[in-house]
């Protein structure tokens, strides 16, 4: 393969480059993070409680935001942005390299999301990166800011960029309001990626799933504020 933007490999053979890779993606921790799920719950219970959330929800959720920004940039759906760009004239970066006409190349945005000259513990989960109040940066996914453009930029950007963000935000938020997650003791966590069109879990989820009793949890929720006031 020829050049990729963040850094260089060769994916057409079993190279150091490719293990490394392997590597980088099979080392996150396995299991449920049940700090940031409970974080995640606590925000849904307080905001929306036990009613259907919505879309008009979201913007309300801040907590849940920056969970899916960060999903975003541990795992970037289209690592490799859409497929490869052929440089019809020379271009020269503003680090001083030069990528000449007719060359082929692709954005390894997986690469510049996991770089550590970028992102501090690139491989660990932690949403309050982008938390401000928490000494985070407040960084937009919707192609504004290329260290972490999971939807692209510029031209090709994702058409659908803005109702995906939504969506997935909405899927997310079901998913955590209505289900408590456990690891299943049988089937541990396996977060290592395989490329095909888009980047995919390697072997599915597998995880047990029981009903929240929300409008208990929220009952006693009030419950506790009536008490503390
Ligand atoms: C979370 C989900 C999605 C992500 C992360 C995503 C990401 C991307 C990325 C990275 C590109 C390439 C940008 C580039 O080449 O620089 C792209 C292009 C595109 N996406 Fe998405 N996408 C998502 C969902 C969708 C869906 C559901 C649709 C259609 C219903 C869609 C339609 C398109 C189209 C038509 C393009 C090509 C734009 C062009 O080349 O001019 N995307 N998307």
């Amino acid at each position: 393969m020829g050049s990729v933007f963040g850094k260089r490999y060769n994916v057409t053979q079993d190279t150091k480059e490719l293990k490394e890779l392997h590597e980088m993606s099979g080392s996150w921790q396995s299991g449920v993070n049940q700090d940031i799920l409970g974080k995640l719950q606590r925000e849904l219970d307080d905001v929306v409680g036990s009613r259907n959330i919505t879309d008009v929800d979201i913007a309300n959720l801040s907590y849940l935001q920056v969970v899916v920004k960060e999903a975003l940039r541990v795992h970037p759906p289209s690592a490799l942005l859409s497929g490869p760009r052929l440089s019809t004239s020379d271009v020269q970066l503003s680090n001083a390299m030069l990528i000449p006409s007719n060359t082929t190349a692709m954005v390894n945005m997986w690469h510049i999301t996991h770089d550590p000259k970028v992102w501090e513990e690139p491989l660990v989960f932690k949403p309050e990166r982008f938390v401000e109040s928490d000494g985070g940066t407040n960084v937009d996914v919707r192609g504004s800011d290329l260290r972490l453009a999971p939807f692209g930029a510029s031209w090709r950007v994702c058409p659908t960029k803005n109702l995906r963000l939504v969506t997935v935000n909405l899927w997310v938020a079901k998913l955590v309001q209505n289900i408590k997650w456990v690891a299943d003791q049988g089937h541990p966590i396996d977060f290592r990626e395989v490329l095909k069109l888009s980047c995919e879990m390697k072997h599915p989820l597998i995880a047990q799933e029981t009903s929240r009793n929300i409008v208990a949890s929220s009952r006693l929720h009030n419950f506790v504020v009536a008490l503390a006031t």
